[in-house]
């Protein structure tokens, strides 16, 4: 067997040092979707009681889940958050991808008027607010995404299907619609956000939650692409994120 002679380990250190420093790898950048300061910065621009139920609404709506959120959405162009409150995740999706310009709607006036501070406070001049009602205020689309974070279920069983529909008609061709909501399975984790939520809006209010399943066939027949996924949580809410892509 014919023996390879090596070269010293001199030679080849001489000949590494004569080619110079290597090119360096092209620098990859990428904003860390989820920022403890990105939160604390939204939170400070509200009063103290909108703050106290934005840290409430930020440590429900945790990191992964926005992950997902944040993930399914696209990272530029125009997008609509139905029922956007106090515009916490319009400034959370907006600094995760500044090409997004967020367009924020709410029956309520003053969270409106809090959300448009909020963007401005975080620097995202591009999101718009708009005081409507989602049903049949006026939008211009075409939208390249739109999301609908925990409103589903205080829309009215018999406007849930249109709202759905309308939405679908103001994206453009393979925008994404985001739904986030509360499944109805288990039964303890329903009840536990439905005792939560008649605490926010009373008991006048309707609460139409569905199972996932539902949601997800009704928009398959809307024409919608559709996918989703179970987010279990330390508490007992059970969350579930439904991506449907407009064909
Ligand atoms: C539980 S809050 C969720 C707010 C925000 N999406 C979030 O995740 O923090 C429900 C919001 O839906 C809004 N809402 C209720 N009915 C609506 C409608 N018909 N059109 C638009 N927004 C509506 C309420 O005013 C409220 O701000």
């Amino acid at each position: 067997m014919p023996v390879t002679e090596r070269e010293p380990v001199s030679t080849r250190f001489i000949r590494a040092l004569s080619r110079g420093p290597r090119p360096s790898p092209q620098r990859f950048e990428a904003p860390e979707v989820y920022g403890r300061e990105a939160i604390s910065r939204i939170a400070r621009a509200l009063p103290p009681i909108e703050r106290a139920y934005a840290n409430i609404r930020f440590s429900i709506l945790r990191p992964k889940l926005l992950s997902v959120m944040d993930l399914l959405l696209p990272d530029e162009g125009p997008i609509l958050d139905i029922g956007c409150g106090f515009g916490l995740f319009a400034a959370y999706f907006g600094q995760t991808q500044p090409g997004r310009r967020i367009v924020g709607v709410d029956p309520n006036a003053r969270r409106i008027e809090l959300a448009r501070r909020v963007s401005e406070s975080v620097g995202l001049r591009g999101n718009e607010f708009i005081a409507g009602d989602a049903r049949d205020v006026g939008l211009e689309g075409p939208f390249a995404g739109a999301y609908v974070l925990d409103v589903m279920h205080h829309i009215p069983e018999q406007d849930q299907l249109p709202m759905l529909t309308r939405l679908r008609d103001l994206l453009a061709p393979r925008g994404v619609l985001v739904v986030k909501d509360i499944t109805t399975v288990p039964t303890f984790g329903l009840e536990f956000t439905r005792l939560l939520d008649r605490v926010m809006v009373g008991w006048d209010e309707p609460l139409r939650y569905r199972h996932h399943r539902e949601w997800g066939e009704m928009l398959a027949s809307l024409g919608f692409h559709v996918r989703m996924v179970r987010v279990p949580d330390v508490l007992p809410y059970p969350h579930v994120v439904i991506a449907a892509t407009k064909r």
